[in-house]
C-alpha cells in the first residue's frame, strides 16, 4: 500500500488554500493566462500586481481637469506622473482584471493597493473587493528619507492608513511592509490591533545605483537571491505565536527548501516572484512537488506539523534568532591563512 499524501493545505488570512505556495505581486498577475497556468501548477492563492496610489489619483487629477472645462489649473500637478497616463493598468483596467481573475480561477485572487500617504486613494480598496477580490494586501512601500520625520511618527503614518483601508473593506487585509523599522515586533502587534489579518514579510526595495559615466541614477528592479531568504526567516521565526494574524514570507524564496524553511519558521504560506520571473510559472509545480517529497521522506503528514517547528518559541536554540546568534557567528569565524 502506498503512504497517503501529504496534506499541503493551510489556511492564510482565514482563506483555506490547498498549498502554501503564493505567486507574490510582480508582473505575472497581470496576465490572465499566465494565472491560469500558475493555478495549474498548485499555487494555494495569487497576489496581483499592486495598484498604486499614484495611478490612482492620476486618473482623479485627470477627472477634475476634464470638468474645469478649459481650466488646466491641474496642468502642474500632472505633469509629475507623464509616464502613467501610458502605464497598462489604470485603476478601472486593475477592476477588471479583478473580476476577470476572479472569474477564471478557483483559488482565492488576492488584490493588491500600494501607497503610503492618507488620501481618497484607500477608498479603492472596497472597488476592490466589490470587483471579487479574495483579500486585500496593502503594499506599504516607503523610505523615510526626511530627518524631520522621527520613527513614531512614521509608524503612526503606516497604522493610520491600515486602519484607512480596514474602514473601507471586510475582506481579509494583509500588510507588506519593508523591513526598516526600529521595533519590528512592536509594529507588528500594533498593525494587528489596527485591523491586519496577515503581515507579508518582507518587501525588497529597489536600490538605486549611481552611473559615474552619465552621472545618473538608475533604479532597476534586481531579482532576488536565496541568501535573502534569511531576513524573512528570522523575522517570521521571531514573530511566529507572538501575534494573532497570519505570516507570509516573501524574500528569497528560489527552491522547495526555502519554502520548508519559512513554513518551519512559522509562515502560513512561502511567496515568490523572482524565481518564477526567471524560471516561468511551471517552475511553482516543481517547487510543490520537492516540499512534497521532503515531507514525505521525513514522515510528515502534512504541512500543519512542520508549522513553526523551528520558531524561536519551539526550536531547540532560541537565543540564536536574536543577539547571541551574532556573537556566536563572529567569534567561530576562522580567517584563511596566507
Ligand atoms: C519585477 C517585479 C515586480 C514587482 N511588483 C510588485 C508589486 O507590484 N507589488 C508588490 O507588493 N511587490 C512587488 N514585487 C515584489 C515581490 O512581490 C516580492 O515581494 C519580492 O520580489 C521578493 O520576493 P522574491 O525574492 O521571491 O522575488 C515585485 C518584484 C519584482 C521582481
Amino acid at each position: 500500500m502506498t503512504a497517503p499524501a501529504c496534506d499541503l493545505s493551510t489556511s492564510y488570512l482565514g482563506l483555506e488554500l490547498r498549498s502554501p505556495l503564493v505567486p507574490s505581486a510582480s508582473p505575472l498577475g497581470r496576465d490572465l493566462d499566465t494565472l491560469k497556468r500558475l493555478e495549474e501548477a498548485g499555487a494555494g492563492a495569487v497576489v496581483l500586481p499592486s495598484l498604486f496610489e499614484e495611478q490612482i489619483e492620476h486618473e482623479e487629477f485627470e477627472l477634475h481637469r476634464l470638468l474645469s472645462s478649459g481650466t488646466d489649473s491641474f496642468g502642474e500637478a500632472l505633469s509629475y506622473f507623464p509616464e502613467l497616463a501610458d502605464y497598462r493598468t489604470g485603476p478601472d483596467d486593475y477592476l477588471e482584471h479583478v473580476a476577470a481573475a476572479k472569474a477564471a480561477l478557483s483559488i482565492p485572487v488576492i488584490a493588491s493597493l500600494n501607497g503610503v500617504t492618507p488620501g481618497g486613494w484607500t477608498r479603492f480598496a472596497r472597488l476592490l473587493a466589490e470587483a471579487g477580490a479574495d483579500a486585500i494586501e496593502l503594499n506599504d512601500y516607503q523610505v523615510a528619507a526626511d530627518p524631520m520625520l522621527g520613527a513614531a511618527v512614521v509608524e503612526a503614518g503606516v497604522l493610520d492608513l491600515v486602519r484607512a483601508v480596514r474602514a473601507e473593506v471586510t475582506v481579509p487585509l494583509a500588510v507588506k511592509l519593508g523591513p526598516h523599522f526600529s521595533s519590528f515586533s512592536h509594529l507588528a502587534a500594533q498593525l494587528v490591533d489596527v485591523g491586519a489579518d496577515g503581515l507579508v514579510l518582507f518587501n525588497r526595495f529597489v536600490q538605486p545605483d549611481i552611473d559615474l559615466e552619465t552621472f545618473e541614477v538608475r533604479a532597476r528592479v534586481q531579482l532576488s537571491t536565496p541568501d535573502e531568504l534569511l531576513l524573512p526567516l528570522r523575522w517570521i521565526a521571531l514573530l511566529h505565536g507572538r501575534l494573532d494574524c497570519s505570516l507570509a514570507g516573501t524574500s528569497g524564496v528560489h527552491s522547495s527548501l526555502d519554502a520548508l524553511k519559512l513554513i518551519a519558521a512559522g509562515a502560513d504560506v512561502a511567496m515568490s516572484a523572482s524565481a518564477l520571473l526567471r524560471h516561468g510559472p511551471g517552475h511553482l509545480a516543481e517547487l510543490l512537488g520537492g516540499m512534497a517529497t521532503w515531507l514525505d521522506e521525513h514522515e510528515y503528514v502534512s504541512v500543519a506539523q512542520l508549522r513553526g517547528s523551528m520558531s524561536q518559541a519551539s526550536c531547540p536554540d532560541p537565543a540564536a534568532f536574536e543577539r547571541a546568534g551574532y556573537m556566536q557567528a563572529l567569534v567561530s569565524y576562522t580567517p584563511r591563512r596566507g
